[in-house]
């Protein structure tokens, strides 16, 4: 078993996120079938390569994962499953698993960090959510005692997310020798904001996430958001020499290039041409269905668009991919159908014979977003509020004749692509029809210059570069 895995086996590098790099779903005939996963945090760990004693320490989260763990052996699942990187899945309690995910993570902390909370959506915080944050203290221990576990001698651990704020602190009383990263995936809540939550439970989250060496964040702006949280509820100064850093995640240019160029790409492409039709501009959004996203105001914006500007009838579609995400969760559920509806009552106000003005594409199909990039004139991004959001980075990476970025002010890329968008207010659904007129009206030459700079921002900071800093500020820092 795990515990007692030789000393030279041990891991020198290790990663923990709820979510890991590799999926099981059962099939028909009860067989396992292994798919990998996309992002950032995959590439970065190959990067290391396999052979350099890493491990991935995730969360079994289906039927699946949970028939996947019990065969694997010694805890790890076969290397050729999950493209040779050593991952530890834990068959935490499903129960637990449920409260701490659903529950705590995507319910509290996601609605405080993305600012969510709007009446009937308020937060309560009652005898239920105790119980619950009961489960997210047992599901941060679970991570803390198999990195404890894993870990060589002073290796370095890199732990993500808000579903994992406690781990830090947990692992760091288990194991004082470890060199321990937490890096936030999303933006972080203004003190104001944050101290909705009870004061006990704010100051749990920020003392788990200092019990690190550093806590890194996507951008200047959610970094010092952390900081004044920690100065608001804890007093001044950060207690512990918590390091804090800032890496930009950027988007894989090489890997998206190469991949939008596969026959299966441009088998959608042609797909998607069709319905489309001959000679009309798009807009793209691909999204998954996430309440930060804030598709509803996306589609209005469209909407009030085509109200405006009756030349741009016929002329324009909008392709709107959007992904179902958290389907668990009632509030994600409803926000599907919101999307879908308003998508529908575009279409049957303005749609004609030969025109469809929303083309929702609701099955995720990561080759036929790559489909939609390439033919994109106009990417959408307007999220309320988003730690990064890569989309906005990826589609000037692969447009085809380079496309204008409508970009809320809100999402991390914001900071580094925000001088050549056309930057909207994520509420103001007025201001985003303005910025999608302007965008589509963008002379081709400047658009394509445009596109270049916001391509060449985008990918300032690959994933493996993005993965490797941190592991470089982690163990160059005095312990
Ligand atoms: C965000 C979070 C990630 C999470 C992803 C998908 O990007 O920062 O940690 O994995 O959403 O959400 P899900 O709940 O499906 O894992």
């Amino acid at each position: 078993m795990a515990s007692t895995r030789a000393a030279a086996e041990k891991a020198r590098v290790l990663v923990a996120s709820n979510r890991g790099p590799v999926s099981y779903q059962v099939g028909e005939d009860g067989s396992l079938h292994a798919r990998r996963g996309g992002g950032g945090l995959v590439s970065g760990l190959s990067a290391i390569g396999s052979d350099a004693g890493s491990v991935w320490v995730c969360a079994a989260l289906g039927d699946g994962d949970r028939a996947a763990v019990r065969r694997a052996d010694g805890g790890l699942l076969p290397a050729e499953e999950t493209g040779g990187q050593r991952v530890r899945m834990l068959d935490i309690d499903a129960s637990v698993h449920a409260e701490a995910y659903n529950g705590i993570a995507n319910s509290v902390l996601w609605f405080v960090h993305h600012m969510l909370y709007q009446t009937p959506l308020e937060p309560v915080f009652d005898a239920e959510f105790r119980r619950q944050w009961g489960s997210y203290e047992a599901y941060n221990r679970a991570f803390a005692e198999a990195l404890a576990e894993e870990a060589a001698e002073g290796a370095a651990v890199l732990i993500q997310d808000y579903h994992l704020a406690l781990a830090p602190r947990m692992l760091r009383q288990l194991r004082p020798d470890l060199r321990i990263g937490h890096f936030s995936h999303t933006p972080w809540a203004p003190p104001d904001y944050f101290r909705l939550l009870p004061d006990d439970i704010a100051a749990e989250l920020l003392g788990g996430i200092l019990g690190a060496d550093r806590a890194a964040f996507l951008t200047r702006r959610w970094a010092d958001a952390f900081t004044d949280c920690c100065h608001a509820v804890l007093g001044p100064g950060i207690p512990s020499g918590t390091r804090i850093g800032v890496h930009g995640l950027g988007a894989d240019a090489d890997f998206l290039r190469k991949r939008a160029h596969e026959p299966d790409v441009d088998e959608r492409m042609a797909a998607l041409r069709a319905e489309i039709g001959e000679g009309r501009k798009t807009i793209v959004r691909v999204d998954r269905t996430e309440l930060s996203k804030n598709i509803v105001r996306g589609l209005l914006a469209y909407e009030q668009l085509l109200a405006d500007h009756p030349e741009w009838r016929e002329k324009v579609v909008h392709l709107a991919f959007a992904y179902p995400s958290r389907q668990d969760l009632a509030v994600y559920r409803e926000y599907t159908a919101e999307v879908q509806q308003a998508a529908e009552e575009i279409n049957e106000r303005y749609g004609t014979a030969q025109w469809t003005p929303v083309v929702l594409h609701v099955k995720d199909d990561f080759a036929r977003s790559l489909a939609a990039y390439r033919l994109a004139d106009v990417a959408l991004v307007n999220p309320i509020r988003d730690g990064m959001n890569l989309v906005a980075k990826e589609v000037p990476v692969v447009s085809d004749q380079g496309c204008a970025l409508v970009l809320s002010r809100e999402a991390g890329a914001y900071e580094e692509l925000g001088e050549d968008a056309f930057v909207v207010n994520p509420y103001d659904i007025a201001g985003t029809a303005r910025a999608l007129h302007e965008a589509l009206s963008l002379p081709e030459a400047e658009r394509a210059e445009r596109s270049k700079r916001l391509a060449a921002a985008a990918t300032a900071l690959p994933p493996a570069r993005w993965f490797l800093d941190q592991l470089d500020a982690l163990t160059d820092q005095p312990s």
